[in-house]
């Protein structure tokens, strides 16, 4: 009587331990069966996106490239965004902003009698802490998310050739112009060395 007690016992024991196996299988299966819709989707949402966002495809062409084809004029144009706050001539005062002769190669937050924000001050990036073109170009896109913190309050020029055109101009606000980026680096963002190497003479003036 008592081993069939038992019996029953263990049967029902393994009947639970069964079905929770099988939930648990099933419980797995619908999860991982999710788990590989979701990309699927964000692929396709990006995709469509960036059909869509004329200025998110244009990332993508190097920086490099961009500038080549830049326009110093077209650029000019563009700084008039800036001249609220900032000056562009040899000397010329602070504003709101720091004056920008001379802005490309120049230390962040250098310019003499600005008193930056500590965001700025403090900014060092991966190529240290000199205005490039690089920098300057995601600083430009949106100077916020760029440098968290910083006192410069404007939106960002989010067209990368409108950019490109901008910088062209800021190369020619120097007595002795810092070169551009080579186009054919790939990356947009080769070294200085690899810079200073295949450096020609500025072409786009
Ligand atoms: C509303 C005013 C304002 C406008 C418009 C503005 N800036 Fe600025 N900019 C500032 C301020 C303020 C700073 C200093 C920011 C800080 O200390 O965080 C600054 C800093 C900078 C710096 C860093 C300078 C340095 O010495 O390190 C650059 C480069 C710059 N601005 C470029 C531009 C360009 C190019 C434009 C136009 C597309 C522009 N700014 C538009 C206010 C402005």
């Amino acid at each position: 009587m008592d081993s069939f007690e038992f019996n029953k016992f263990a049967g029902a024991i393994l009947l639970t331990l069964l079905v929770t196996l099988g939930v648990s299988i099933l419980a797995e299966e619908l999860y991982t069966a999710h788990t590989p819709e979701k990309p699927g989707y964000e692929v396709a949402v990006a995709e469509e996106e960036a059909g869509e966002a004329e200025a998110e495809a244009e990332e993508v062409v190097p920086l490099g490239v961009l500038l080549a084809s830049a326009d110093v004029q077209r650029g000019e144009a563009q700084a008039r965004k800036c001249v609220a706050c900032h000056t562009f001539d040899e000397g010329g005062a602070n504003k709101v902003g720091p004056n920008l002769w001379e802005i490309v190669g120049r230390t962040i937050a250098s310019h003499e009698g600005f008193s930056y924000s500590a965001a700025m001050r403090e900014h060092v990036n991966a190529e240290g802490n000199t205005w490039t073109y690089e920098n300057l170009d995601h600083f430009l896109a949106n100077p916020r998310e760029f440098m968290p913190g910083t006192a410069m309050a404007f939106a960002g020029l989010r067209r990368a050739d409108e950019r490109a055109d901008l910088l062209a101009y800021l190369q020619t606000l120097s007595s002795n112009p810092v070169p551009f980026p080579a186009a054919d680096d790939a990356a947009g963002s080769g070294g200085a060395p690899a810079a200073a190497e295949t450096a020609a003479p500025p072409t786009t003036q």
